[in-house]
């Protein structure tokens, strides 16, 4: 019985993704907000590999500023993109020496499952073999290295732009996910021509070459030829996306959620749901937790907030970064910007915008207000239209009003100030000063009424156009 060696994982990430036509790296392009290169480092991360070495090169920084929450990946540098067999070559300083085997992942190659690395794995070891390369069989091959068999045997792996005419209608190809022995891998790098239509050290060449030796190379079928697709352009991004979006809906619809239109539902992988909850799309759930019973209307974008159960978000509301009790109502159309703290059973209706600010149990904003840097207590009532003047052009004050206050429609609190325990505020009202508990603030001036002017002024008017 064949005993798994230590696995090492190298991935490679120097390129500039020509085809791409962009100025940002390739792999730090997002997929479903994140950079693709993530979900790699997420697959290297739960093979559970000895090591994770990075190849950066190409706008490199950027790049190693994309893995800032990887920790323990090392990264190599590979100074001028000269291709793949040259990119791997780089490692080598970081991994000679080690004993086990290497697994190579393209930065690009974000959908493989970590059964199907696994299993490819197990190949390699179960059969001795110096090298063992993932191929699968696609419908539209174009663009990938073609595999060339010499009865069951590899016999050479031809890129598409070295291909003739009748090599491109093989539809078996290299998926980019090999597993090398360390012992031969390095040697078989040197000396790689780079005679070919790109003029690039190609790293198939190596594996190629590896045929020759006492191990040999196997090829390790991958079942679901999806999982082997790799961006190379815009459109590949569009259709990789897709299929990540499919994966993690049906995952979560599992889970018990509801989607209705799930295809315009965008949902990253770092969400957590709870059971009975209703997503309708469109809709964008980034790096957030929905508890239990939770219903989302159409056209909500939630990013990095917490929404507590059975809470409802009406539709087209935009919530970010913000904690949500439960049993609150939001929206139709509210904001809630960052560090915005909802608690339970708060109402927060149509066209209000909540920043920085708490609303105690049972505080309701019904209609068009802005609440900005605010402590607001329990069972408060803002009427329509109320408006926290927070800001003087140059800092931001506070505003705290007191459980149980009830503000009348149109008022405005100048920051900072205080409204007491129990008070009202008048509509109309402009509050400066503090207010005490248990008053009413109103400061409008006095209403007069001067009966029969309408007429006098329509009359003057009249006179005039004449
Ligand atoms: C490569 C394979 C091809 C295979 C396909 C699978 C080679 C020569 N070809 O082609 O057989 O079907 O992957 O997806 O290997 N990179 C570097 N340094 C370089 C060049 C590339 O780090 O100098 C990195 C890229 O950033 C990318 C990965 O290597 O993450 C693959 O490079 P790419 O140019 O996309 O290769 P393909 O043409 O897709
Ligand atoms: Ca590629």
């Amino acid at each position: 019985m064949s005993v798994t060696p230590p696995i090492h994982v190298l991935v490679l990430a120097a390129g500039k993704g020509k085809r791409m036509k962009s100025a940002l790296p390739k792999v730090v392009h997002p997929v479903l907000f994140r950079p693709m290169l993530h979900y790699v480092l997420d697959l290297a991360k739960a093979i559970g590999g000895a090591s994770t070495t990075v190849v950066v090169g190409h706008e490199e920084e950027t790049v190693r500023k994309a893995c800032e929450g990887y920790t323990d990946v090392k990264f190599v540098r590979q100074a001028q993109q000269k291709g793949t067999g040259d990119a791997v070559l780089c490692a080598e300083p970081e991994l000679a020496g080690r004993k086990g085997v290497l697994v190579v992942l393209s930065g690009d190659v974000i959908l493989l499952e970590k059964d199907t690395v696994a299993g490819l794995v197990q190949t390699h070891t179960r059969s001795e073999a110096a090298c063992t390369v993932g191929v699968a069989t696609l419908d539209d091959p174009k663009g990938y290295g073609r595999i060339l068999r010499d009865g069951k045997k590899l016999a050479a792996i031809r890129e598409e732009a070295d291909c003739s005419i009748a090599e491109k209608e093989i539809g078996e190809v290299n998926s980019g996910l090999y597993c090398f022995d360390l012992d031969v891998l390095f040697s078989s790098l040197k000396g790689l021509e780079n005679k070919n239509a790109q003029g690039e050290f190609y790293l198939t060449d190596a594996v190629v070459k590896l045929t020759q030796s006492p191990g040999g190379v196997e090829l390790f079928s991958i079942e679901n030829a999806e999982e082997m697709l790799g961006i190379n352009d815009r459109l590949a991004l569009s259709d990789v996306e897709r299929k990540v979006q499919a994966k993690v809906n049906r995952h979560w619809m599992l889970e018990g959620v509801s989607m209705i239109n799930p295809e315009t539902i965008l949902i990253d992988n770092r969400c957590q749901f709870g059971k009975d909850i209703t997503v309708e799309g469109p809709a964008v759930i980034r790096e957030s937790q929905v508890a239990d019973g939770v219903h989302i209307e159409p056209n909500c974008r939630i990013v990095k907030c917490k929404i507590g159960a059975n809470t409802h978000v009406k539709q087209g509301c935009y919530l970010d970064s913000s904690e949500v009790g439960e049993e609150v109502a939001i929206g139709p159309y509210a904001h809630l910007r960052p560090g915005s703290v909802l608690e339970k059973k708060v109402k927060i209706g149509n066209f209000v915008e909540v920043k920085k600010s708490r609303l105690g149990e049972g505080a309701k904003a019904s209609h068009l207000s802005y609440i900005g840097d605010a402590e607001i207590g329990k069972n408060v009532n803002l009427g329509c239209g109320f408006i926290t003047c927070n800001y003087d052009g140059i800092n931001k004050f506070k505003t705290v009003i007191e459980d149980d206050v009830f503000v009348g429609s149109d008022s405005q609190t100048v920051a900072p100030v205080t409204i007491g325990k129990g008070s009202y505020v008048a509509s109309g009202t402009t509050v400066t000063n503090d207010v005490p508990p248990d008053s009413l603030a109103i400061s409008r001036t006095k209403q007069e009424n001067k009966v029969g002017y309408a007429s006098r002024l329509k009359a003057r008017q009249g006179a005039k156009k004449k």
